[in-house]
């Protein structure tokens, strides 16, 4: 029976076969994608995508707990890993690995992703060496929104050294992997050949060594807005909007409950029902 990799298996996977992640927050939505991607991320646009916050600045710690719990529940072949939140880590190495540390202890995450590149580099290494695996996440990096001035493309023209610097950087600092979000196809190629760890893209390039997206939005749950990089590849929202209203008229037509769903006064003989 597959067991769920662990992050030295996706490091292993750089430049091979790629990589299949999405988010995910809940445990029925971590079981649908069980055994099929490879890691499951329980990100913090949990608080945009469940919450219906304005923006990932409002997720908490205890928010990431709860749902990295429900979301391991639903995972056995495929890794978690968990969101550091903004202002879970920023501060100093030592407020990031004591959120981490809670992180994975509280919820059973193999790793946890955090924002930044060259300034998150001290940082990273300092939990990779105390035993916490990190993912990094650099790009578009939606907790930095009001310093970034809106989810733009990021690292067009002379912005691409400063974000290649910064994939250095948190390869070197030991992360196992790193996701470019929102930047230039042609940059996501050059800094999946220039690193040693494997690029996980969205919003990038079909070469990076594996991709992400927001399951509720490949879904077609979350329809407040769809980014250009969004595939959908169902209407979810749609179709649960439709059988709401069918089961509204069943009720008003008191169609439903139909004979199947009512019980007889008398418990039936044989098995209990
Ligand atoms: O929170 C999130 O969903 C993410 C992915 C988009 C990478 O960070
Ligand atoms: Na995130």
């Amino acid at each position: 029976k597959k067991t769920a990799p662990l992050p030295d298996d996706i490091k292993a996977r750089k430049g091979g076969a790629p990589l299949v992640s999405l988010t995910a927050y809940t445990t029925p939505m971590a079981q649908m994608m069980d055994g099929i991607c490879d890691f499951a991320l329980v990100g913090d646009s949990v608080g945009m995508v469940l919450h219906g916050l304005p923006s990932t600045l409002g997720v908490t710690m205890e928010m990431m707990i709860l749902h990295g719990k429900a979301v391991a529940r639903g995972l056995k072949q495929t890794m978690m890993v968990v969101d550091m939140p903004f202002g879970s880590y920023e501060e100093s190495p030592a407020l990031a690995f004591r959120n981490a540390a809670r992180l994975m202890s509280e919820t059973g995450a193999a790793a946890v992703k955090l924002e930044g590149g060259v300034h998150m580099a001290d940082t990273i290494a300092f939990l990779v060496k105390r035993g916490v695996p990190v993912m990094a996440h650099i790009g578009l990096t939606p907790q930095s929104i009001n310093t970034l001035g809106g989810y733009k493309v990021q690292g067009r023209g002379a912005a691409a050294q400063s974000l290649m610097a910064d994939a250095k950087a948190v390869a070197e600092a030991g992360a196992f992997s790193v996701v470019l979000e929102k930047v230039p196809a042609a940059l996501a190629d050059e800094i999946t050949a220039e690193i040693a760890i494997p690029t996980i893209g969205i919003g990038a390039s079909a070469g990076c060594d594996g991709q992400i997206l927001v399951v509720d939005d490949m879904l077609g749950l979350f329809t407040a807005f769809k980014p250009k990089f969004v595939k959908r590849y169902a209407n979810l929202g749609t179709d649960g909007r439709a059988a709401i209203q069918a089961y509204a008229d069943d009720v008003r037509a008191r169609s439903f409950p139909a004979a199947e769903h009512i019980f007889a006064s008398d418990a039936p003989t044989g098995a209990a029902k």
